[in-house]
């Protein structure tokens, strides 16, 4: 098969690489397309130490049953998939609650080298993560499953509904999918803080008011009728939470879902003596994998204006080193292999 192989930082290349055999318990894919996350981007720049030399990434994907230990398992060749990257221990309680995302030994498909991950024609993974998708659904959506609970989970952690003025911080695919997901849980007043162009047009087609982050402060509460009860940090950096304070109501929830920075100066007092939380949001429960994979099937159109761009198998090089250098200002990209 065909894999894109991260060499070291700055440098990733399409390589043979030998099929993976399914072990017991394990599905063969074959990947339909699968999303470049900023977590890929970093990890190709060598920013974030969290990707090594000679590994495969690629976490957000669909793909199609090829094979494997199917018995049981409700699959058959052929199905549409989608697969949640998170691989709990399987043994401890916060796997027992179905939130692997806090297990402490848990392991990341795509982040993990030892994991077989989805930049590659074909990947083997457990049974239990592959998580099917409704029959007829436009296939790509499968692979912003991932994103998408990352930022319902957000919203969740957050306690977001109906009544709440939501405020995300930044327009990049996690805030995008933070917009969808307080839509999802019902809130419909959202304003977001975003200062790239591009970005800001593609979360205005979401159907949320963009602000420079210059005017955030000043311009939220007119926004949205009201100052923000829900901040959505999905920037995570010492000004978006100073941003966050400053702009939010009283006892307002501020979720950290970003995470730009891994040391933040926060203004204490903001947080103490108006009784602000700051809550923390990592990935995704199992359940919540799950339903954002059933939700995307009946979402309406604008989770397609995720998707801002795809490549083949010949772009894909290509396609990491712009994001990486600015020379390209896309949002979400898929890599297609070619079949
Ligand atoms: N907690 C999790 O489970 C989880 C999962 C995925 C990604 N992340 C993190 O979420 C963050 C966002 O991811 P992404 O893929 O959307 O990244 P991204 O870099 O594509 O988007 C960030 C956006 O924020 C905007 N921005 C920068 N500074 C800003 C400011 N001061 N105010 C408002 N907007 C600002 C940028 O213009 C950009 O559009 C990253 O730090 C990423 O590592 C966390
Ligand atoms: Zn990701
Ligand atoms: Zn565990």
């Amino acid at each position: 098969m065909r894999a894109l192989v991260f060499h070291g930082p700055g440098s990733i290349a399409v390589h043979d690489r030998p099929d993976p055999e399914p072990g017991p318990g394990e599905v063969l894919l074959r990947i339909t397309a699968t999303g470049i996350c900023g977590s890929d981007v970093h990890g190709y720049t060598g920013e974030n130490g969290r990707r090594h030399p000679d590994q495969v990434m690629g976490h957000e994907t669909v793909a199609v049953v090829a094979g494997g230990d199917l018995a049981g398992t409700g699959l058959a060749v052929g199905d549409v998939v989608t697969v949640n990257p998170v691989l709990g221990c399987l043994a401890c309680p916060a796997c027992d609650a179905g939130e692997e995302q806090t297990c402490p030994d848990r392991r990341v498909i795509g982040v993990d080298p030892a994991i077989s991950s989805a930049f590659a024609d074909l990947m083997v993974v457990r049974a239990r993560n592959v998580v099917p998708l409704a029959a007829g659904i436009a296939e790509e959506r499968g692979a912003l499953v991932e994103p998408l609970a990352v930022g319902y989970h957000a919203a969740r952690r957050g306690g977001c509904g109906p009544r709440d003025a939501v405020l995300v911080l930044g327009g990049g695919p996690i805030g995008q999918a933070c917009v969808l997901a307080a839509h999802r849980l019902g809130a419909e007043r959202v304003v977001v803080s975003e200062p790239h162009p591009k970005r800001a047009a593609l979360v205005a087609s979401l159907g949320a008011e963009v602000l420079d982050p210059a005017e955030v402060v000043a311009g939220s509460a007119a926004a949205l009728g009201a100052a923000p009860t829900l901040v959505l940090d999905a920037v995570g950096s010492s000004a978006t939470v100073r941003d966050a304070c400053a702009a939010s109501a009283r006892g307002a929830r501020i979720v950290l879902v970003g995470m730009n920075e891994q040391e933040l100066t926060v203004p204490a007092y903001a947080i103490s003596t108006a009784e602000r939380q700051l809550i923390g949001a990592f990935c995704y429960s199992r359940e919540e994998f799950a339903s954002t994979a059933r939700w995307v099937a009946e979402a309406d159109d604008r989770v397609d204006r995720l998707i801002d761009g795809r490549v083949p198998w010949d772009g894909a090089a290509a396609a990491f080193a712009d994001l990486a250098s600015g020379a390209s200002d896309a949002s979400k990209i898929l890599i297609r292999p070619a079949r």
